[in-house]
C-alpha cells in the first residue's frame, strides 16, 4: 500500500480528480415530449460514442433494488430492450435482485455515460416479462451463455470455482453446440415501467442541467428542472 498511498501519489488521490464538463447543455425546448423518445436520442449518442471507443457497453446500467425493510442493493446489468413502455433486462429469478423485486417492485436504474458527461436516472416499478418474450431473447444468446444460465444458481454461496466449472462441463456434455438448450424456468426478464426519468448533462462550473420527466395521471409527462 505504501507506494500507492494517495497522499504520496496525487494521481491516485480521488479528492484531486476533477474534470471540467463541457459547455453544451440540455434545454427544455430541445426535449422530446416522451421520456423514452428522449432516451432513444441519448442512447443513440452513447452507442455512437461506443463505436469510437469512447463509451464502453452503453447498455450497461446500475439497477438498485431494496428489500421489504428498505435495505438497498445495487449491481450492473445489461439493458436488452427499450420501448415506450420502458426498459428490459434479463437475470436469474432466484437472484438477490429478483427476490428483492418480488418483495418490493420499486427500482432505480442508472446509465453512467461518464465520457459524455451524462447520466440517465430512472425510478419506476419492475414486473417479470412474459415467458414468450423471455424465450425469444434466450434463443438469441450464445450457446455458452445459455448453459451459463443453467449452471449458475446466481447470488447463492458456493463451495468453489471448481464446482461451478464442473456443473458447466456436465451441461456442455449434455447439450453440445448445436443442440437446443431449454429456457431455464428460474431465468427471465424484468420490464421497468418508469415513473421518473432524469436526463443529467454535465456543464461547466458544476452548473449541470438536470431535466426530469415525471409521469402524470392519464399517461402525460411533466418536465421539471432540478438544481445541480
Ligand atoms: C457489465 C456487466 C453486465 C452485467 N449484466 C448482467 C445481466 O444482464 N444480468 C445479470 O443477471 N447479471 C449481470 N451482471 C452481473 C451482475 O452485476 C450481478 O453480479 C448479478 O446479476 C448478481 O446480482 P445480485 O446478487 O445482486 O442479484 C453484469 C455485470 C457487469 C459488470
Amino acid at each position: 500500500m505504501t507506494n500507492r498511498d494517495p497522499l504520496l501519489d496525487p494521481v491516485l488521490d480521488p479528492a484531486a480528480m476533477r474534470k471540467q464538463y463541457r459547455a453544451e447543455g440540455l434545454a427544455e425546448q430541445d426535449l422530446a415530449s416522451h421520456p423514452m423518445d428522449q432516451f432513444a436520442r441519448w442512447f443513440e449518442d452513447a452507442a455512437r460514442a461506443a463505436l469510437h471507443g469512447t463509451v464502453y457497453e452503453p447498455n450497461a446500467m446500475v439497477v438498485s433494488t431494496a428489500d421489504a425493510a428498505g435495505r438497498p442493493s445495487s449491481r450492473t446489468v445489461l439493458m436488452k430492450q427499450f420501448d415506450t413502455d420502458g426498459f428490459v433486462f434479463f437475470t436469474n429469478y432466484d437472484s438477490r435482485k429478483a427476490r428483492e423485486l418480488a418483495e418490493n417492485p420499486h427500482v432505480a436504474l442508472l446509465f453512467p455515460w461518464h465520457p459524455l458527461a451524462r447520466q440517465v436516472i430512472v425510478t419506476g416499478t419492475a414486473r417479470r416479462t412474459g415467458r414468450d418474450e423471455t424465450a425469444a431473447y434466450f434463443r438469441t444468446r450464445p450457446h455458452g451463455s445459455q448453459l451459463g444460465a443453467w449452471a449458475s444458481a446466481q447470488s447463492s454461496v458456493i463451495a468453489s470455482r471448481a464446482g461451478l466449472d464442473a456443473a458447466y462441463a456436465d451441461l456442455e456434455a449434455r447439450y453440445p453446440e448445436g443442440e437446443q438448450v431449454p429456457v431455464p424456468p428460474h431465468w427471465g426478464g424484468f420490464r421497468i415501467t418508469p415513473q421518473t426519468v432524469e436526463f443529467w448533462q454535465g456543464r461547466e462550473n458544476r452548473l449541470h442541467d438536470r431535466l426530469r420527466y415525471v409521469t402524470q395521471p392519464g399517461g402525460r409527462w411533466k418536465v421539471e428542472r432540478l438544481s445541480p
